[in-house]
Order: C-alpha cells, then structure tokens, then sequence
C-alpha cells in the first residue's frame, strides 16, 4: 500500500495514538546508577563536569543510595577512589577498603537495591592503569589474578554482581573461577565485553581520578572502527561465563548494541558513560539544547537499539519523569 492510501502520519494524530503503536518503552526498571565513593567523612565533593555527580563518602552515599533506591531505581554500580595508590593496585581488593567497606555499609543499612561493583585497578593503582606492569605494558595474565582476587572481595562484603571492566583476555574466566572455588557461584557476573578505547570517559577520569600517568588504554580497549571484533569478545564473555554482556559507551555504539541484540540472548546492558552525560549537560547549560529532552531521547534511544538495562548519570533524573 503506498500513498495515498497509505498515510503514516494518521497514527502519529494524536498523543493516545502514539502511545499506543509507540515500539520501545523505557522504565524505571531498566536503570541503573553510578556512584563514586570516596574515604573520610561527611565529604561530598561535587564533580564539575558531571553536574549533580559527586564523590562521596560513605555516610553521605548511604543516604543518596536510599533515596535512590526510593526512586524505584533496582540497582547501583559503585566506583572507589582510595585513599592512597600503589604500584599494584592493592587498595583493591582490601578488606577494609573504600569499596569493600561502603558495599558492607549499604547492605547493612538499606534493603533490597542490588549493589554492582566495577571490578578494574586503574583507581587504584599509581600510574592508573587497569592491571599490572610488565615495563610499560599491562601484563594480561599476571592481572587475572588480582581482577579474581578483587572480585572475590566485592562478593565477601556482599556485593550482588560483580562488573569487570579491565579488559584482559581471560578475565571473566578467571573471576568465575575464584568466586566459584569460594562458594559465590551464586554470585553473576556483569561483563563489560565490548569496551572501547573511548574519549568520551573524559570526565569519568576526572571523577574515579583513574587517569593513565602515560600512553593510554589502547592497547586493552577496543578501537573504536571494529564492530565483529565487538561481536567476538562477548562470545568470548559469554563462553568464560558472563551472565549480562555489555556494550560501552552506548550513543556512539548503538549499531554494536543492535548487532550484540540480534545475535546473543543474554541480557545486554549499555553503559551510557559520563561524556555523553557531560555533552548534554554542558548544551543544556549553554541553552542550545533542552537537557531534559535530550536525556529522555538518549535513554529510549539505547533501548530501542537493544539494551535491557541502561548505566546511566541520568538514571534520578530519569527516574523523576518516568515515575
Ligand atoms: C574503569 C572504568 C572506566 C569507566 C568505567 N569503568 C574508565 C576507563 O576505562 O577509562 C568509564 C565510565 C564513564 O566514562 O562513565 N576501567
């Protein structure tokens, strides 16, 4: 049927009209919200690239994470920035560290929000890279170890899933294992498979102060041209055992968030990361465009692309309006 008989625009009429043949809904339930704990007290340290974004410490996150929790949001991912770094990256996996200490705190005192933890080392290490030295490269194998042992933690404080983030070959594998051999095989693993070497972690860098002291993570994170490169490293992922793959970032990548869509049938999330936050905040401030708009437009824009659950700064904003 072609015009005239067809005229697409008699079902866009009206707003009940396109409510009711509208293809993607976004909830509530899709979101989850990063936060960035740091040690001390009372300390609540406004990013300023990321308005309404701030480092806290772990009094102050346990109030944000029940209001968010009272928001309906289901889950969020934290981020530790310690209070001292070392060549290794000890501080992550400490007992008593920053993360370790604010999952056990949040569990102790607000029920039923689901608490990811990223599981990565460049916070924690002193030339802020994601795993272990070998000269000026990162050892991949001799990082699996201290990606397990990092994870392992995360589950004893009673983290409920654990988020990998370093890329290293091998590394949820690895992590399986560990949690497995303690008793955590109950305990899923998101893993971040399809990771790119992305500018637009700019601010994010600034908040989890994880900038590489040289090179950059290109040798680790993916280039940004390759899309079945994409679609290997998460059958990798899903055969050392991931439960959720993801794709990050989410704006630039919709095609390998389709792509992953049509061939897995695991849940995918998209990591809609602090750049593309950043860039709409900062259009929004400047008046060249409507923030609130752009947000929504984004968040059911990943979804529509094939995302299940959408990490996102946006996720109280959003929650307001989709309540
Ligand atoms: C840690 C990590 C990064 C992000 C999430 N986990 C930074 C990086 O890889 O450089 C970025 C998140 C964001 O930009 O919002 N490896």
């Amino acid at each position: 049927m072609n015009f005239p008989d067809y005229r697409p625009r008699r079902l866009r009429k009206t707003e009940n009209f396109r409510r009711m043949i509208r293809e993607t809904g976004l909830s509530v339930d899709d979101l989850v919200c990063p936060l960035f704990v740091t040690h001390g007290r009372g300390v609540k340290n406004p990013i300023s690239s990321m308005p309404g974004n701030f480092q806290m410490s772990i009094d102050n996150l346990v109030r944000e994470v029940k209001k968010i929790k009272d928001s309906g949001i289901p889950a969020i991912m934290l981020f530790g920035i310690p209070e001292a770094k070392d060549e290794e990256g000890s501080g992550a996996w400490a007992e008593d560290g920053v993360i370790q200490q604010a999952v056990r705190k949040i569990k102790d005192k607000v029920a039923d929000i689901l608490v990811i933890t990223d599981v990565c080392l460049c916070e924690y290490t002193n030339h802020g890279h994601c795993g272990v030295l070998d000269g000026s490269e990162v050892d991949n194998d001799a990082t699996l170890e201290v990606l397990a042992r990092t994870a392992l933690s995360h589950a004893l404080a009673g983290a409920d899933m654990v988020a990998p983030s370093a890329m290293m070959d091998g590394q949820v594998c690895a992590i399986r294992e560990m949690l497995d051999n303690a008793g955590y095989q109950d305990t899923p693993i998101m893993a971040y498979s399809a990771k790119y070497a992305s500018c637009f972690y700019g601010p994010f860098r600034e908040a989890a102060q994880g900038v590489p002291q040289f090179g950059d993570r290109r040798s680790y994170q993916m280039d940004p041209p390759n899309s079945r490169e994409a679609i290997r490293e998460i059958a990798l992922d899903i055969e050392e055992g991931a439960d959720i793959i993801m794709v990050k970032p989410a704006l630039p990548y919709l095609d390998i968030i389709r792509r992953a869509r049509d061939e897995f049938d695991l849940p995918i999330a998209a990591y809609n990361v602090s750049g593309e936050f950043s860039m709409i905040k900062a259009a929004d401030k400047l008046g060249w465009l409507d923030g609130e708009k752009a947000m929504m437009e984004s968040l059911v824009s990943i979804k529509r692309a094939g995302a299940d659950i959408i990490i996102t700064y946006f996720a109280r904003e959003a929650a307001e309006l989709l309540r």
